[in-house]
């Protein structure tokens, strides 16, 4: 009997930790089980010494912050591991990292918020207190990124990701509930829409990608688009020429770009930082360094480039917020109007 019981445990949750080659605590259970943040020291000093040892020399990213503080501070959140097995045609099994905050509210409304690129649940840790009168909050690591282990197979794109989301929110209790995406995360969020709308309450989104179309060009060229229009346009245009290289390279390269960037922690903080720079916030590097970066470099590959439609969304009927922000504050005026989409360009759902 417990032969039989280690047995199907065993094929139940595919590869042990210790095969996935993890360097960090993730309890392979297919419900839901508490751990903590915690990565091998090991790890932390490779890091450590190939930053000292980088060439042009270059002050050690990693002494200008202890990692155990950033550990300590993470783990004051609930986090938690499971794995599900499988979903959408994905065979293999899909271990998710997440924070579970539950509100004391007993009305409160369940929330997934989805990250992406180049980002961990982490990008949501600053609104889990202010939302949490009125939310259960559930911020997952997308896989790959931070503490949710790469797939093992291909075809882990956003549709197998919203899939798997939808069964971990299923197994929380949660039968609906709100979703909130951005970046890669919105791609897996418009993907659930429409794969598992009688889940979905209501939607939100502070990222929309809508790339202008060869009838906004022509009403551009011949002098019909408003100004409103014309900054979009002009910003977008910068953007696709001077600083949307890394997706493109992400998506084609992901594994040339990842085996330079797996053993160089300052060469991915560059980067990184070239793409924050130019316009989004900070995060810890080193969470989204701590498993090889192809894992999370990969979904670049598999949501830009996948069987399954990539950004041409089906239209869906679930109620949805949008709310963008410009780049007015930052480095590169060109890109003042990036992302901000004027409403006529914006699809109907
Ligand atoms: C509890 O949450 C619900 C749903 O978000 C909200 O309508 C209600 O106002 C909240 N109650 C309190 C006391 O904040
Ligand atoms: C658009 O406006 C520019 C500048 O005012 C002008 O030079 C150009 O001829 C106009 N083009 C068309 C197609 O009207």
């Amino acid at each position: 009997m417990l032969l039989h019981l280690l047995f199907g445990l065993s094929v139940a949750v595919g590869l042990s930790a210790a095969e996935r080659g993890l360097l960090f605590d993730f309890p392979l259970s297919q419900t839901p089980t508490r751990l903590n943040i915690r990565v091998d020291l090991e790890l932390v000093d490779f890091a450590q010494n190939r930053a000292a040892s980088y060439r042009p020399s270059y002050d050690n990213f990693l002494s200008l912050f202890s990692w155990s503080e950033v550990e300590d501070c993470m783990n004051k959140r609930d986090h938690f591991s499971v794995v599900i097995p499988g979903a959408a045609g994905y065979t293999g099994d899909i271990p998710i990292h997440f924070v579970h905050h539950r509100s004391m509210n007993v009305s409160a409304i369940p929330l997934l918020l989805l990250h992406g690129w180049s980002s961990t649940h982490l990008e949501w840790d600053k609104i889990i207190d202010p939302l949490a009168q009125f939310f259960h909050l559930i911020t997952p690591d997308l896989p790959g990124y931070g503490f949710s282990p790469a797939a093992t197979e291909s075809g882990m794109d956003a549709r197998t990701m919203g899939a798997a989301y939808d069964v971990l929110m299923k197994e929380l209790g949660y039968g609906t509930y709100g979703v909130v995406g951005t970046d890669v995360g919105y791609f897996v969020s418009s993907w659930m829409m429409s794969d598992v709308p009688d889940s979905i309450i209501g939607h939100f989104l502070d990222f929309m990608l809508v790339p202008p179309t060869q009838d906004d060009i022509d009403r551009c060229s011949g002098n019909q688009t408003t100004p409103e229009e014309n900054a979009y346009l002009g910003s977008f245009i910068a953007f696709e020429s001077d600083h949307f290289v890394y997706s493109a390279v992400q998506a084609q390269k992901a594994l040339v770009l990842s085996l330079s960037m797996g053993d160089s922690p300052v060469g991915f903080a560059g980067w990184l930082w070239d793409l924050r720079y130019a316009g989004s916030a900070l995060h810890p590097t080193f969470t989204l360094w701590v498993q090889a970066p192809y894992g999370a470099v990969r979904s670049y590959l598999e949501t830009l480039i996948p069987k399954s439609g990539g950004v041409d969304f089906p239209s869906y009927k679930v109620p949805t917020g949008l709310v963008e922000w410009g780049n007015q504050h930052g480095p590169f005026p060109e890109l003042a109007s990036f992302p901000l989409a004027p409403k006529r360009c914006l699809p109907d759902s």
